[in-house]
């Protein structure tokens, strides 16, 4: 089938596709930046990812209409319009099908592992198109020498990026999901292997570049993939589980350049700035991360960061706990004239938000401060405990930020640790444990803290944890829900003044 009935009628129509689609871009672009402006507070969050879908639409439909123009107006060089859009609608519909089914059936304590392995296949993906792009540079004219040599180095860059985002993201999901070890695997002077690796990587680079074609091109390619994708399995694995939030965001960050660098080989300029919004969003997300957790940025895109702490702290024998009941808790909440709720992913797991909620209406009603300490990497992703509390209905008001707080325990009557454990650790503030200048909330400060959890047992991080065992601390075991329901009860049950 063609559009146009001569060769000049279909440079035409493909220059006014080529010139709608760019407008078309252009529409995305702007819909993404609005979308990432709105996804920075939960109150916009909604219109923010309508905005980045809208965007996404926009921008699927425009590529989807330009390659069915271009195979239309040149049959000869392409497979025709109808199978064009065929192949397109197949991949498309395959790829929808296993995504919902994915984001669906996904727990949101699974959503890190859902991203990581995300992140991983923007990788793939990179690889996989830089490879084709390598072997047929449709949209370039081969003629062009200094053309044709920078479009090898994009090649060469975007699939160096994409494999180590693969590699690195598969072993960040599964260490997530805790198929492996989250322990820090640490080979000798890793440091200095990573410099090799990439040094290696910058012969391969020239030597690609410069012999263009031929077996040792192929092999400098091929090589440096296998390269890199031992250097991100390199990166992550020397990185401890408790620290696998700034991972997977910096993998994330990582995806976002293999795709700008995906944009310059195929010349798509949408996917070059989405490219560069992921990449840059995520580096600043790691940045604000690292900051929240006390690490040094470098250290983690050098790997192997949280490892260098020494001695692995636990089995100290920090005395005995004692132990209190829903009714006691009642009790002390009826006394209390100000109350702080800190979250962690206990809550998550045990679906405690919604009693939490309760909870908190009933103490507002009989005139306590009820106020939530949020700490940056409580849960298992970032804003875990703002969606749910957001979800639950939880006014935004008074659910602050660990920098807000940290410093006005000493003011509260009461802290609730809810299924939180290494966010509340102390044990951060020892120099050589393994969570050694991570910033916690300091809950022990106040004067009786309760901690819901189901056992002694440690948090993410495997340490123990001394405020158990502090004498302003109680333990409320057994299932967050079920405790926090037990006290909404009690409440209910008894006058509270
Ligand atoms: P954690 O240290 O993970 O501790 C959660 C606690 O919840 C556990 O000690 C567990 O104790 C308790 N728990 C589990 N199920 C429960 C239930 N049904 N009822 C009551 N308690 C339950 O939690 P945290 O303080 O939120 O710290 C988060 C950790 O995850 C940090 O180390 C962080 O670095 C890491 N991490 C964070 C992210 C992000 S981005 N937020 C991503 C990956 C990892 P029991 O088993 O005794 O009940």
């Amino acid at each position: 089938m063609l559009l146009a009935d001569s060769p000049a009628a279909g440079a035409d129509l493909q220059a006014w596709t080529a010139r709608l689609s760019n407008m078309a871009y252009i529409l995305a672009a702007v819909l993404f930046i609005m979308a990432l402006s709105g996804l920075s507070k939960p109150t916009t969050a909604r219109r923010g990812n309508a905005l980045g879908m809208t965007g996404m639409g926009v921008a699927v439909v425009a590529a989807v209409i330009q390659a069915a123009v271009v195979s239309a107006t040149e049959p000869e060089a392409h497979r025709g319009p109808v199978v064009t859009v065929i192949l397109v609608a197949a991949a498309m519909g395959l790829g929808a099908v296993y995504g919902i089914w994915r984001a669906t059936s996904v727990e949101m304590t699974g959503l890190p592992q859902l991203i990581a392995m995300f992140n991983g296949l923007v990788g793939l993906g990179a690889v996989f198109i830089g490879y084709n792009s390598y072997i047929s540079p449709e949209h370039l004219d081969t003629s062009d020498a200094a053309m044709m040599a920078f479009h090898r180095g994009e090649v060469f860059i975007g699939v160096l990026i994409g494999a180590v985002t693969f590699s690195g993201s598969i072993v960040a999901g599964l260490k997530l999901s805790t198929r492996i070890s989250g322990a820090p695997v640490l080979l000798p002077a890793r440091n200095l292997l990573n410099l090799v690796l990439l040094g290696i990587a910058l012969v391969l680079l020239i030597a690609f570049v410069v012999l263009a074609e031929g077996p040792w091109a192929w092999a400098a390619l091929g090589v440096m993939t296998a390269l890199a994708l031992f250097l991100g399995w390199h990166l992550v694995i020397a990185i401890g589980g408790g620290d696998m939030p700034v991972v997977v965001s910096i993998m994330n960050s990582y995806s976002g350049w293999a795709a700008a660098f995906t944009g310059l080989m195929l010349g798509n300029t949408l996917l070059i700035i989405t490219g560069a919004l992921v990449g840059s969003s995520g580096a600043y997300l790691s940045y604000i991360m690292c900051e929240a957790m006390n690490r040094s940025f470098s250290s983690v895109l050098l790997g192997g960061f949280g490892t260098d702490g020494g001695a692995v702290a636990g089995g100290e024998d920090y005395g005995t706990h004692t132990e209190i009941s829903a009714a006691e808790t009642v009790e002390l909440l009826k006394g209390a004239r100000t109350v702080m709720i800190t979250p962690g992913y206990g809550m998550a797991v045990s679906q405690a938000q919604y009693p939490v909620a309760e909870l908190t209406r009933k103490l507002r009603e009989a005139g306590k401060t009820v106020t939530f300490g949020i700490h940056p990497v409580a849960g298992r992703l970032p804003g875990h405990m703002n969606v749910l509390l957001a979800e639950a209905k939880v006014p935004y008001d008074i659910v602050l930020e660990m920098d807000e707080v940290n410093d006005d325990f000493d003011e509260i009557d009461v802290v609730l640790v809810i299924g939180a454990n290494d966010t509340v650790n102390p044990i951060a503030e020892e120099p050589g444990s393994p969570i050694a200048g991570m910033p916690v909330l300091k809950v022990w400060e106040a004067e009786r803290v309760v901690v819901f959890k189901r056992s002694m047992g440690s948090g993410y991080a495997g340490v123990q944890n001394p405020l158990f065992f502090k004498e302003n601390s109680d333990m409320l075991l057994g299932d967050a829900k079920a405790s926090v329901e037990a006290l909404v009860q009690g409440l209910q049950t008894a006058e509270v003044r």
